[in-house]
């Protein structure tokens, strides 16, 4: 076997390849090689801090991060997306379309654009983060931004994706879920069991499905004994989950997740019923706090709308709806830098403008660390 070979064998290959045998929708054969940027083997990381604060309210277990910011474009959405572009490619669509927050949009655009299938993006003309709108301008999109929110730029996109038989890939499209479950069966491959609990960002309600169904294929099949409880959360100001109705004109500091009429309202509501789970909410207060959290104390940078599981997992130790020495895993959907604008509003930088002089910045150093700097000042520090 050549170089070539050990190179191809020992690289990730992404999700279509690596879980070939598990995504089957009608189990129709690929008649061209998968679409890949290599997406999925995320890293499922422990917490090191939220564990330990966590403690105080008496939970005893472990907890792990799915980073999905890690992906190709910086969010889960590429897993499904590579699973519904290789179809659109084997089914010589012509143009690819979704209506997005901005991370589908922008996995739609970077996927479209390696298979060289033209992407219509339609999107809300406000609120959609400045990393995601660069991403699909970047990878060359049409985009189209509609003077209203998501949940009418997807009722559009419907419409005209029908219309104009154009391959739309929204999590209404079968293929998105069937690339997202793999999210789940990774996680059973690294822990080597399911999770007790399984926390998740709702907003248009296909993830926390995906989930659920990779999950109990896996049980199905026997890699798993024990399902885990699927417990989604939605923001305060777009929960129409839970209030149990639409909501007219979604808010909330989660742009990702401000969606008020889900296209998969009810196979939310059967994962958690199946689960024997729960969809509940938190607050914009709650959400900025656990984002807050994860950067500063556990050294992860998420999302806004990422950081709902975080605080849905806080407020349901609170509350001791978690068994105490469970195995938890939180899905962070989307990395930080999609938002540097939520950093720049939300969290004071800690810095100091000093005059360029070793003097200066001896001083203010000596300010914040007075004992250290004098025990390490040694004559490699020549003043200038
Ligand atoms: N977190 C992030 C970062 C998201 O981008 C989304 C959805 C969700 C959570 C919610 O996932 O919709 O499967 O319940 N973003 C979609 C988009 C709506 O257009 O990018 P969901």
């Amino acid at each position: 076997m050549g170089r070539e070979d050990n190179l191809r064998r020992r690289a990730w290959q992404g999700v279509v390849i690596e879980y070939y045998d598990f995504i089957s929708v009608n189990n129709e054969k690929l008649k061209l090689p998968p679409v890949s940027l290599q997406e999925g083997n995320t890293p499922l990381i422990e917490s090191v801090s939220l564990v330990k604060e966590l403690k105080e309210f008496g939970f005893s277990g472990k907890i792990y991060f799915k980073h999905e910011g890690l992906n190709p474009t910086s969010s889960f959405k590429d897993r499904g997306m590579a699973v519904a572009v290789t179809r659109a490619r084997d089914s010589n669509a012509q143009a690819i379309i979704c209506a997005s927050t901005g991370n589908t949009s922008a996995s739609a655009s970077a996927y479209g654009a390696r298979a060289k299938i033209p992407v219509i993006i339609v999107v809300p003309e406000k609120g959609v983060t400045i990393g995601k709108l660069v991403q699909a301008i970047a990878h060359g999109a049409v985009m189209i931004r509609v003077k209203g929110n998501f949940d009418s730029a997807l009722q559009l996109a419907r419409k005209v994706a029908e219309d104009f038989s154009l391959f739309i890939v929204n999590s209404i499209n079968p293929w998105r879920i069937e690339g997202q479950k793999t999210a789940s069966l990774e996680i059973c491959d690294a822990l080597g069991f399911a999770p007790d609990y399984h926390f998740i960002p709702v907003g248009n309600a296909g993830n926390i499905y995906s989930y659920w169904i990779g999950y109990k294929q896996y049980k199905e099949i026997g890699r798993i004994d024990m399902l885990p409880k699927m417990y989604g959360f939605q923001a305060e100001g777009a929960a129409p989950i839970v209030k149990g109705h639409p909501i007219s004109d979604p808010q909330t500091i989660a742009s990702a997740i401000r969606i008020g009429n889900p296209a998969n309202w009810e196979r939310a509501i059967l994962a958690k019923e199946e689960s024997e789970g729960i969809i509940d909410t938190v607050s914009d207060d709650e959400i900025l706090k656990a984002y807050k959290f994860m950067g500063e104390k556990e050294g992860i940078f998420c999302e806004l709308s990422s950081a709902a599981s975080v605080a849905g997992l806080i407020k349901m130790v609170k509350k001791k709806s978690t068994q105490k020495d469970a195995v938890v895993v939180c899905t962070l959907t989307g990395h930080g830098l999609k938002d540097p604008q939520a950093v720049i509003d939300f969290i004071p930088p800690k810095e100091a403008i000093i005059e360029p002089s070793f003097k200066a910045i001896k001083n203010l150093i000596q300010e914040i660390i007075p004992q250290k700097i004098e025990k390490s000042q040694s004559s490699a520090l020549q003043e200038t």
